[in-house]
């Protein structure tokens, strides 16, 4: 299975374009040693030839042109995408299926809780029934179903699995305040041909029994990185708003609550991936104490243009 990391950034990218902090502007000024990020998206393929899309990040033009392995290759127009799969319905991770209107009908991968977003509160799906028009293919992942195996035409040797996780919906969402299954989903997918697992959540609120044992049967990890600290946007001076607020687990833990960096060193993944990064993040520095941190203990730092191959 090859994996392509598209955008490695959260929300907002990196460096923000409204953002003075340290480092937004120190990567601006060419004072830190840290790259720019574009907003969060993986392509996963198994052949190299047809990719499905995980997640459509509204810097997905930029995105393919930056990638050749998503250029156009046969005939006038033409696409290597053959199918998007959406973890949740936030700006971020949908606003790209607005870029690919000029293309064929796009198949979308969603639970019934995303769909529902995407046609009423911020209703894209609905907008792109007057280009493309979509395919949609529901993620059996809603009240008591938590997990959904699925396959994606065209992709025979790639076994997908939809699994509810702890997160928040959008704040357009009417679940923002209670959580509903399928409001987030990570992704765990097996290459049948050589068994090898990648597990994939870019946005995961808190990890208990039921994700760590998802999270230990995979060979590479790629989860959410967005804050080092729960209160690190406060401490920048950027925003009240804390991690958990948000629905994402922070790197550091405290006394009631595991961090990230200890959820992976409990799991035997080959590859423990760190990626959507916010820009208040320190791990962004890579001469950062925090960078070292991770560095000793084998957790690698997702970028835009990194490959993995399983
Ligand atoms: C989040 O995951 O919380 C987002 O990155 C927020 C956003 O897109 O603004
Ligand atoms: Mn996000
Ligand atoms: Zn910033």
């Amino acid at each position: 299975m090859k994996i392509l990391v598209l955008g490695s950034g959260a929300g907002g990218g990196f460096p923000q374009w409204n953002c003075n902090c340290r480092l937004c502007a120190g990567q601006r000024q060419g004072e830190l040693s840290a790259h720019a990020r574009t907003q969060s998206s993986i392509a996963v393929s198994a052949d190299g030839e047809s990719w499905v899309l995980l997640n459509a990040s509204p810097d997905i033009g930029q995105q393919i042109r930056n990638h050749a392995q998503l250029h156009p290759r046969h005939g006038l127009r033409d696409t290597p995408i053959k199918a998007v799969v959406l973890m949740d319905a936030q700006i971020d991770h949908v606003t790209g299926l607005l870029g690919m209107r000029e293309g064929p009908c796009i198949d979308v991968y969603a639970t019934p809780c995303v769909f529902e977003d995407l046609t009423t509160v911020f209703p894209v799906l609905s907008v792109l029934e007057h280009y493309c028009g979509t395919h949609w293919h529901m993620l059996a992942v809603a009240g008591t179903q938590t997990s959904a195996t699925f396959t994606i035409d065209g992709f025979a040797s790639l076994r997908f699995t939809a699994v509810a996780i702890p997160g928040k919906a959008p704040p357009y969402s009417p679940h923002r305040r209670e959580q509903t299954v399928g409001d987030n989903i990570a992704l765990l997918i097996e290459d049948l041909d050589d068994g090898r697992r990648m597990f994939y959540s870019p946005g995961l609120a808190e990890v208990g029994e039921q994700e760590l044992q998802w999270m230990s049967d995979a060979d590479c990890l790629l989860v959410d990185g967005t804050f080092w600290a729960e209160n690190e946007m406060q401490h920048a001076g950027l925003s009240q708003k804390t991690a958990s607020d948000m629905g994402h687990l922070p790197q550091t833990g405290n006394a009631t609550r595991i961090g990230m960096v200890d959820v992976m060193l409990a799991t035997a993944a080959r590859r423990k991936v760190l990626i959507h990064i916010n820009n208040s993040n320190p791990i962004l520095d890579e001469a950062s104490e925090q960078r070292r941190v991770l560095d000793g203990h084998g957790i690698e730092v997702a970028y835009d243009g990194m490959e993995i191959t399983l």
